[in-house]
């Protein structure tokens, strides 16, 4: 058996209504003074509201910082980590989508470390400064409103650098949370992209896991079966955004998708490609995810073939054609909802990059994601150009 392992696992409160016991939580953690981090959007949720006074009726002191409402800058991270730091907060709350998360999860890692920061890049996976030894000063609790992120189990969190045009992981194992609450109910009512853009990053995490390199029995045991779940449940969402059965399946699925212990190595494309031309991040990694489907063909061939199956599609003994086949597939799902293909998002907002800009915009985003090391083929080492403009070409060629 493949050996497989596995950072820091938070405990987890999973169900609808399970927000109702964040002061619980709170107080088990001894916990007096709080920062709540989320986006305008979340902090006037109905169940942000419930327990934000919650937290008063029982005497907890709380400060709100809601001004995630885009993708975390390493500006804004270095200001919560500030305040953390001399506000003496004793616990984090990240409540919102993967962004208000990796604010909070930044922070508090950021709050932990002594020296001066002049550029946070140097602290990512790629950079050279962070220790292993850097804790949070503080507990952290996050609690995910949308389905799809996952970013309330990973030990990184995804930072735009103003100053490097890139979007760089952030963080050491010290950076999981201590508690995540998911509570499907946030979701409910939620909006058709919103709900689009959160299963095509799930689903973009669980394939990217499966055909990856780091993919094992552990992961391969719920993958799938998430995979299942988002495929089926995400256009019954998006149809009746209150049906509750189809959020609950949604929220467990996003979820255990990126707790597995495996490595979504599209990201690292996907990440590049979404931070130099402004796609949202479900979009960006759909757009690429047929892409790494081809590119793994023949070293995943049996789990392409597995995903094929439950797409309901043929699949045969010619691991390129199934690859073809799943990847076909998948355009036409994620099409479905009105999301674009990278070559008609570039029609419609009159991008005129050639393929060759595009690619020497590409290449250095993507190889400074250390998710970029895990291709199989290998697409860093030798003639990388070569290998990842073969990627660029599939992505940007794709109608
Ligand atoms: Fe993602």
């Amino acid at each position: 058996m493949k050996s497989y392992s596995k950072g820091k696992i938070a405990q987890i409160v999973f169900g609808s209504g399970s927000s109702k016991s964040l002061v619980n939580r709170v107080q088990g953690f001894n916990a007096k003074r709080c920062l709540i981090v989320s986006d305008s959007r979340m902090i006037d949720h109905e169940l942000t509201k419930n327990a934000m006074s919650a937290l008063k009726e029982s005497n907890i002191e709380f400060d709100v910082y809601s001004e995630v409402n885009s993708e975390p800058t390493d500006e804004m991270c270095l200001y919560i980590g500030k305040q953390i730091k001399e506000q003496m907060y004793d616990c984090v709350i990240g409540i919102g989508g993967g962004s208000p998360m990796d604010a909070a999860k930044a922070g508090c890692i950021i709050a932990g470390i002594d020296e001066e920061i002049e550029d946070l890049h140097q602290y990512g996976k790629t950079g050279t400064k962070m220790k292993e030894s850097y804790k949070r000063p503080c507990a952290l609790i996050l609690i995910p409103t949308t389905s799809g992120t996952g970013a309330e189990t990973t030990a990184s969190a995804v930072i735009s650098s103003l100053k490097h045009g890139i979007k760089f992981s952030f963080g050491n194992r010290n950076t999981s949370c201590d508690l995540c609450i998911i509570d499907p109910e946030y979701t409910l009512g939620m909006p058709a992209m919103p709900t689009v853009n959160g299963g095509l990053d799930a689903i973009s995490h669980i394939v990217e896991i499966v055909v990856g390199t780091m993919a094992n029995d552990y992961t391969n045991t719920i993958l799938f079966d998430c995979l299942e779940r988002v495929w089926k449940y995400l256009p019954i969402a998006v149809k009746n955004p209150m049906d509750l059965e189809a959020r609950e399946q949604l929220s467990f699925a996003a979820h255990n998708a990126l707790a597995n212990g495996g490595m979504p190595n599209g990201h690292a494309v996907s990440h590049a490609l979404g931070s130099i031309y402004h796609i949202v991040h479900g979009q960006a990694c759909i757009m690429v995810l047929p892409t790494v489907i081809r590119h793994f063909a023949n070293d995943s061939s049996e789990a392409i073939s597995k995903i094929g199956q439950i797409m309901n599609l043929d699949m045969n003994d010619n691991a390129q054609e199934n690859a073809d086949k799943v990847a076909n597939c998948l355009i036409a799902y994620y099409k479905q909802f009105g999301v674009k293909s990278f070559s008609k998002f570039r029609a419609d907002k009159g991008i005129t990059d050639t393929f060759e800009e595009f690619t020497e915009k590409m290449i250095p985003a993507i190889l400074d994601d250390f998710k970029s090391r895990e291709w199989m083929p290998a697409i860093h080492t030798g003639d990388y150009k070569s290998k990842i403009s073969k990627v660029c070409e599939m992505i940007y060629n794709e109608r």
